[in-house]
């Protein structure tokens, strides 16, 4: 039994990117940050809805959430495209008749030196990190103040937002602006009882690191885990145990924020 500050029994969270890590991963790599809050979700007593653009992930998924006992359903979604993040909103409401909790993780990464960032890549990155997150809040708030639920809304950023970093441009400039979206957001939804924070990782072992060479992983990695005080990267369900608190009772007075599971190290450049 959850303590209940983090009892979500008879709440509906909405998860995006909650496919991430179901595919075969290298030995001692975890899942996604997605797949991992889903789970924790659904542990803490939710009914969650599982949205990715892979959409066997996300049956993956649900499937998993489900064979522990959980509650959780799976949907197809691009968070690109407003008309399907409404629809998924609206679908996740229909079925409990509310939405508690919005999550917004789907996220891409892209790297490339300023001088050599080409428009593609920067809308690409910008709308799927930025918009995709907009789209959520704007269409989850909307369902939260139709039903008076006082809800809340966790949207991915990331440590890139601390420090300039080779390559980042394109990712940290959209994760920089989710933050100023969950501030600003906060301080006009707040009279509605619905909270909105931000949570900006460090290093976490995923698909997404996972697709850096090795010899790039090393050299990301060893930084990280030397200025560490816990001397280790972080895993998916670090994030996740975040995102849980931030959308338990156990945050109730917190929002605007953005909270940092980073191990104790900002980015090392
Ligand atoms: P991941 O690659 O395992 O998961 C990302 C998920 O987002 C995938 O399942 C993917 O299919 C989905 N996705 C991508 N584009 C989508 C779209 N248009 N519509 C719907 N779903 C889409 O990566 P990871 O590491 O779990 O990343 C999750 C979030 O955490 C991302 O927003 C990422 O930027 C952020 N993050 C990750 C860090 C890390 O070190 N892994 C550090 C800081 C932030």
């Amino acid at each position: 039994m959850p303590l209940p500050a983090y009892d979500l029994t008879g709440r509906t969270a909405l998860v995006t990117g909650a496919a991430g890590g179901h595919l075969p991963r290298p030995a001692g790599s975890g899942g996604g940050i997605g797949r991992a809050t889903a789970t924790l979700l659904a542990a803490a007593g939710a009914t969650v809805h599982c949205a990715d653009l892979d959409e066997q992930g996300a049956k993956a998924t649900a499937a998993a959430i489900s064979a522990a006992e959980g509650c959780a359903h799976a949907h197809r979604l691009d968070v690109t495209r407003r008309d399907q993040v409404a629809a998924v909103v609206a679908a996740a409401r229909s079925a409990t008749g509310r939405l508690d909790v919005m999550a917004n993780i789907a996220g891409i990464m892209h790297s490339a030196p300023v001088l050599e960032t080409e428009d593609a890549d920067l809308d690409r990155v910008w709308n799927t990190n930025f918009k995709g997150v907009l789209y959520g809040c704007q269409e989850a708030a909307r369902a939260m103040i139709a039903t008076a639920t006082r809800g809340s809304l966790v949207n991915m950023a990331s440590g890139a937002i601390d420090a300039g970093a080779p390559g980042l441009l394109s990712y940290g400039a959209a994760k920089a602006a989710v933050v100023q979206l969950t501030k600003t957001l906060a301080t006009e939804v707040g009279r509605h009882g619905i909270r909105v924070n931000a949570v900006a990782p460090g290093w976490i072992r995923t698909a997404m690191t996972d697709r850096h060479t090795a010899e790039a992983q090393q050299q990301a990695e060893g930084p990280m885990i030397r200025m560490s005080p816990l001397g280790r990267v972080g895993e998916p369900e670090d994030v996740a145990q975040t995102v849980l608190h931030l959308t338990s009772d156990a945050s109730s007075f917190m929002t605007g924020q953005a909270l940092r599971p980073n191990g104790g190290v900002a980015m090392p450049w």
